[in-house]
């Protein structure tokens, strides 16, 4: 019998409407676009404005769209992997309240937090059910509504990033498409240097969490930005290597949407030119999970059956890695 694997079969993502432009960051915080252009990239970014609303509403019309496109019918589907730093509640799982709202009753699901490596990690684990051959359909999402956790009145954070989702669809494929190989890492070393302080079991929520702001998202930048840099490109090259693969054998590197100057930096250790890197730092911003995703969701009609494409990602944890797939449709 030829061997399992997980073809990606299709893709669905969603951005709100509102845009954050850099001009309206001006009039919030002490920063200007220029600034924001050049150290990171971006110009705008999408935010999930809605009173009531939560990252599951990201991910609903993000599957729905996957559903639409692969034309099937969401009973269909065997699990959801919700990778995710912003979860609607901290239980039950983002996965099981989307899985809910779009009438997944057959699908068994769970939340994955490995902040910007998340659908990465999360990839990877629905991947291996796919070849496991135990399940047929397996739904992968990244998504954050990073807009619930940021201090828009301090500079550091709030500049960076947006809300998004964006989902793929793994089925069995006997010819060689697919996930092809993973190398994924963690260091909890990391964690003083981007994090969460408040809420958690350490420091449950009290009025003097709130005051102290630690439900807001705290990062060391220039410290996260240079472990970055050589994590995500140490990584990738690596997994070139185990591959006996060089730059010229890769249609597309699709690196998590941290900053202009890592993706970069990535680009070039690998031996690409930007062309075949895929960029929308620009449009969305940081949206943590959903970067990859989502820039599947914007290139996809551009990608080609047999394309052997890089995923990279580097975050909070620290976590990082790169993986390995062969375009399947
Ligand atoms: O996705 C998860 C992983 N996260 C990342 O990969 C992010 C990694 N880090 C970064 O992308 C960058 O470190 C940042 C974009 C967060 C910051 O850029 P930076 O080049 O590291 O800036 P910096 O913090 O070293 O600050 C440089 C200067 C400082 O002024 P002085 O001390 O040189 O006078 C800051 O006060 O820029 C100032 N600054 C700003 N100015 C205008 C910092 N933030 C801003 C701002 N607007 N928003």
């Amino acid at each position: 019998m030829s061997k399992i694997t997980a073809a990606i079969t299709a893709v669905g993502g969603f951005v709100p409407e509102t845009r954050l432009t850099n001009f309206d960051l001006e009039k919030m915080v002490d920063t200007n676009d220029e600034w924001i252009r050049t150290r990171t990239g971006i110009s705008e970014r999408r935010i999930l404005r809605e009173p009531g609303s939560a990252t599951s509403d990201l991910g609903v019309p993000a599957v729905l769209d996957l559903l639409k496109k692969r034309g099937i019918d969401p009973l269909e589907i065997d699990c959801v992997i919700c990778a995710t730093v912003t979860p609607d509640m901290f239980f039950p799982s983002t996965a099981n309240i989307i899985s809910h709202k779009i009438g997944a009753n057959n699908a068994f699901g769970y939340d994955l937090s490995a902040a910007c490596s998340g659908f990465l990690f999360a990839l990877t684990t629905g991947a291996s059910y796919i070849e496991s051959g135990r399940y047929k359909k397996v739904v992968v999402i990244g998504a954050d509504k990073m807009s619930s956790i940021m201090d828009y009145t301090e500079r550091n954070n709030c500049i960076i990033f947006g809300d998004g989702a964006a989902a793929v669809l793994l089925e069995p494929n006997t010819e060689g498409y697919g996930v092809q190989d993973s190398l994924l890492k963690s260091d909890g070393a990391g964690k003083d240097y981007l994090y969460i302080k408040g809420g958690g079991s350490l420091r449950p929520a009290t009025v003097e969490t709130v005051l102290a702001k630690e439900h807001y998202i705290h990062q060391e930048g220039k410290t996260v930005f240079k472990y970055a840099v050589t994590g995500m490109a140490d990584v990738s090259a690596e997994l070139l290597e185990r591959n006996n693969l060089t730059g010229d054998d890769v249609a597309w590197l699709v690196p998590h949407q941290a900053n202009l100057r890592i993706i970069d930096a990535t680009a070039k250790r690998m031996g690409l030119p930007m062309e075949k890197v895929m960029v929308n730092i620009g449009r969305y911003g940081n949206t943590t999970a959903a970067t990859i995703p989502l820039c599947l969701w914007d290139w996809q009609d551009q990608l080609k059956k047999g394309d052997k494409i890089v995923l990279a990602a580097f975050g909070g944890g620290f976590t990082w890695g790169a993986t390995l797939v062969k375009w399947g449709f």
